[in-house]
């Protein structure tokens, strides 16, 4: 596939929350945006800016109240397979072991038994969770959780992958690990990613390109390339460009 192929095609699109008694909410206005293959694009802004409500939008869990929303070259009307999530909220089912939550949606898709075992074992590797592949969810730590939550998602084979937080609620070891481990899946799986967080150096780590969002209105309010060269490590984070570029997205988010 193209790398200049879009993926994601968001034109003029505004949404309008009717909250009763006449009063709305106007959660956003007039975003455009195109996300083509294989980008991994960061969302930051302040709490409130219509983050996750364009990823809602995208993902057909809601529509927008004006403009359209196109998933490759298709108008988004349903929820469609090929657009996998991952929410700051486990959606891991409490009741299925580790195994089973990352063979979960290939089975569902019918997926051939011998391949549902390899794909399986390939994403619980990824994710490095071998040895808990029994485990149930509750005996695991909330960063091995959020591992089984990213081993599900990619398990799906995704074209395109709508992260929304999903490390927010993790300290700061876990995050780093996590984002790691994020940096070399993406390294050879290369999904195209709309990954969503408030976490600057988290953005500027993963992102190639971040969507900077205002509120009132909530809008985008820049995009900017990230430079970095791949593969990433977080030592890039001790590096004079990489802190010119965090103090540069700080000044254009206060
Ligand atoms: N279902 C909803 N009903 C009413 N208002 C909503 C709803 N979802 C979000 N909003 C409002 O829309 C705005 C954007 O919310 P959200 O997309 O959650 O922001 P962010 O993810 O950037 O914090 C906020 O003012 C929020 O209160
Ligand atoms: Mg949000």
């Amino acid at each position: 596939m193209n790398q200049s192929e879009e993926k994601i095609r968001i034109e003029n699109v505004s949404k309008i929350f009717d909250i009763g008694k006449g009063n709305t909410i106007q959660a956003l206005v007039d975003i455009n945006l195109s996300v083509y293959n294989e980008e991994f694009v960061c969302i930051v802004g302040p709490s409130g800016c219509g983050k996750s409500t364009l990823l809602y939008l995208i993902a057909a869990l809601d529509r927008p109240t004006s403009g359209r929303i196109l998933v490759e070259g298709e108008l988004v009307t349903k929820p469609n397979p090929k657009v996998g999530m991952v929410f700051q909220p486990d959606s891991v089912f409490p009741w299925l072991s580790v195994r089973d939550n990352v063979a979960f949606g290939p089975i569902i898709r019918g997926v051939p038994e011998e391949q549902v075992r390899w794909i399986t074992k390939n994403y619980i590797e990824m994710v490095g969770l071998q040895g808990f592949e029994n485990s149930l969810p509750r005996q695991l730590s909330g960063g091995m959780k959020k591992r089984v939550d990213v081993a599900r998602a990619f398990a799906n084979n995704p074209d395109i992958l709508l992260m929304d937080e999903p490390f927010g609620a993790l300290d700061a070891m876990t995050k780093e690990k996590l984002q790691i481990e994020l940096l070399r899946i993406w390294d050879t799986e290369r999904k195209t990613v709309l990954f969503v967080t408030h976490d600057l150096e988290e953005a500027l780590v993963l992102g190639s390109r971040i969507v900077v969002m205002s509120r009132a209105p909530n809008t985008i309010q820049t995009v900017l390339d990230v430079p970095f060269e791949r593969p990433r490590d977080l030592l890039l984070k001790t590096s004079t460009e990489f802190q010119q570029m965090r103090r540069q997205l700080w000044d254009l988010l206060k």
